[in-house]
């Protein structure tokens, strides 16, 4: 278990991203979370400056190609140094050992290649959505649990799934295989568009290895007031 949980830093501009990493004090390291909105409109220049900062950086750009392009940008994003990447595992296990050999021959000597996860069905995709969009009719539990045991026959180190889904993946895989968690509310919040969501408290319990926070810390009246509840409630020892 990570003892920060992830912000997802979902802001269009790098000028929000600064007003808003203004907010906590500048020795509170943070592990933050970029996704394509951001990386495709502001770039690596980004990632660069937070890791330069001291944070940890999740890149959550999602890959799905055709092996050889994922090998290709794999090698390059691993040159910035982030901690965490993933790819979609709907992309097949030759993508998915495609992506590990690029994040491995791009990382350079003597640094830590990043941890490379899977998406298996996203958050926001439900049961229906899945049979009659993919066309595939098991319950969606069970794809998600094949795409989990697809991923680690390709060697990846672990998958994004919902939280309802840990206990599953960890018993069809191994108890070490990473389960990042989206979809976190603590008691009371918005749930927005999320369906399948938990508290900090329940994830821990369930054994998720990272959870990921977005909107209930980006749009708090205080953003660090509410990372360090929800941080407490994660990292709170049974
Ligand atoms: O604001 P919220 O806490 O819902 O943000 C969750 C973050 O996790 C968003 O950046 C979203 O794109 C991401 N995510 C997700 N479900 C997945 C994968 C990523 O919600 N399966």
């Amino acid at each position: 278990m990570n003892q920060r949980p992830i912000i997802a830093l979902d802001f269009s501009t790098w000028q929000e991203v600064e007003q808003f990493m203004q907010l906590f004090p500048e020795e509170e390291k943070l592990f933050v979370k970029i996704g394509m909105e951001l990386f495709y409109q502001e770039g690596p220049i980004i990632v660069r400056w937070l890791k330069d900062a001291g944070h940890e950086v999740f890149l959550d750009l999602k890959l799905h190609d055709i092996p050889n392009t994922v090998e290709k940008a794999m090698r390059g994003l691993a040159k910035l140094g982030v901690d965490i990447t993933c790819v979609h595992a709907a992309g097949g296990i030759k993508m998915m050992q495609a992506a590990l050999r690029g994040l491995e021959e791009g990382t350079p000597a003597g640094k830590k290649r990043p941890l490379l996860l899977a998406i298996t069905q996203l958050t926001s995709t439900s049961e229906a959505d899945m049979h009659h969009d993919q066309l595939i009719q098991v319950p969606l539990e069970e794809s998600v649990i094949h795409y989990a045991k697809c991923a680690e026959a390709a060697g990846l180190d672990g998958v994004v799934s919902s939280a309802l889904e840990v206990s599953g993946i960890k018993a069809a895989t191994r108890q070490d295989f990473i389960c990042l968690s989206p979809g976190i509310r603590p008691e009371g919040s918005v749930a927005g568009d999320q369906t399948r969501i938990v508290t900090p408290a329940q994830a821990r319990g369930i054994g998720s290895t990272f959870i990921v926070v977005g909107r209930p810390i980006t749009q708090a009246k205080d953003p660090y007031q509410a990372y360090q509840t929800i941080k407490e409630e994660w990292s709170r020892s049974i």
